[in-house]
């Protein structure tokens, strides 16, 4: 199968991309290299020893992405071309619908055109909400989003699944939801390339092992957990690329009781806490990381872990990474862009 990747030389999309043509099929990567680089592509090229194929461009814009549907036979779809900045988008709201619903209604709508089969929306657990109760499951209800980025994410889900129900089952599509993604190829050739300080938890923790940032600072440490610090069920990016495969598969099974439209939790269903975290990753990899515990952080939930299970039992998918693995894969990562940059 020929499996169109938009976002594919991001942090997720070059993981699923090597995931992709290990598996058997043929991935096709779309990217405007707006926050991704070339260096991606250049590290799936040395896992897999060949280059994908790249079409450089937005997919906001329907000229493009016909043209790119035009010169290739495209199968399936994984959608992750996103802005993905969470304050960023509490800032600057429009650039944020623009780019994430306009790129999925103009991908969608050459994905009709051209007959294409089967459709993997990235989704995120941020469609929850502060839940109401842990672990969460598929049927725990969206709550009303509290940023713009949440918002793209349910408003994308509703799209979607309008669209698959309107396609008479000629387009089958799922959202996953993804908790944490965190950790990087075991080669150390892809991972996280956050560009500017990092948002997010492990990135910093790296950054702050490697000595580009004097200290982490851990946002609250009188949440009601058991250490004061917010729980969060972090993934292996390898567990959630290989999530995408199961369920391209799945999609393109015979299956004729399967729904044009669905939607799976991509978590292990575990929930660690800001400091087990951090004390893991010093323990794995014998790096002290500096940090200090600052006001908690405007937006954060509590508590926020997946129930796998449907995923596990329909899909016969489940994470295999422990977070400990996560952390030393995150450090060889940090590690080879500390001594190649
Ligand atoms: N944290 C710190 N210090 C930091 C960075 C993060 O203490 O410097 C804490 C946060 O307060 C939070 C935890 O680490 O408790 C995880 O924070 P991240 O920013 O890494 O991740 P979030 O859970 O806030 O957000 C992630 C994705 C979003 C997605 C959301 C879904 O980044 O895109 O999960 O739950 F929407």
């Amino acid at each position: 199968m020929n499996i169109l990747v938009t976002g594919g030389a991001g942090y997720i999309g070059s993981h699923t991309v090597v995931e992709i043509a290990k598996s058997g099929h043929t991935p096709i990567i779309v990217d405007d290299f707006r926050n991704s680089r070339e260096s991606a592509v250049d590290g799936i090229e040395s896992i897999l020893g060949y280059r994908p194929t790249v079409h450089a461009g937005d997919c906001t814009d329907p000229t493009f992405v016909e043209s790119v549907f035009s010169q290739e036979s495209i199968d399936g779809i994984i959608h992750f071309a996103a802005l993905k900045s969470v304050g960023e988008s509490v800032e600057r709201p429009l650039p944020y619908y623009q780019n994430n619903i306009g790129s999925l209604v103009a991908v969608l709508e050459a994905a009709l055109r051209h007959g294409t089969k089967a459709f993997v929306f990235s989704s995120s657990a941020t469609v929850y909400g502060e839940p109401d109760s842990n672990p969460i499951p598929e049927t725990a209800p969206r709550k009303q989003a509290t940023t713009p980025y949440g918002n793209t994410k349910q408003i994308g889900e509703d799209i979607l699944r309008d669209t698959a129900y309107a396609s008479n089952g000629l387009l089958r599509s799922v959202s996953l939801r993804y908790f944490n993604p965190i950790g990087a190829h075991e080669s150390g050739l892809i991972g996280e390339l956050p560009i500017g300080v990092p948002n997010n938890l492990v990135p910093y923790v790296t950054q702050t092992a490697a000595g580009l940032r004097e200290r982490l600072t851990i946002f609250g440490n009188d949440y009601p957990t058991p250490d004061g610090t917010c729980i969060r069920d972090y993934i292996h990016v390898v567990d959630l690329a290989k999530a995408h495969i199961t369920t391209l598969e799945y999609l393109f099974s015979e299956d004729v009781n399967k729904p044009a439209y669905d939607v799976y939790n991509v978590g292990t269903g575990n929930g660690t806490s800001v400091q087990e975290l951090i004390e893991t990753f010093e323990r794995e990899t014998g790096v002290k990381v500096p940090h200090t515990v600052g006001p908690r952080r405007a937006g954060d939930v509590v508590v926020c872990y997946a129930d796998p299970g449907k995923m596990n039992r329909e899909l016969e998918w489940k994470a295999e990474f422990t977070t400990s693995q996560a952390m030393i894969d995150s450090w060889r990562w940090q590690r080879n862009l500390w001594f190649t940059s």
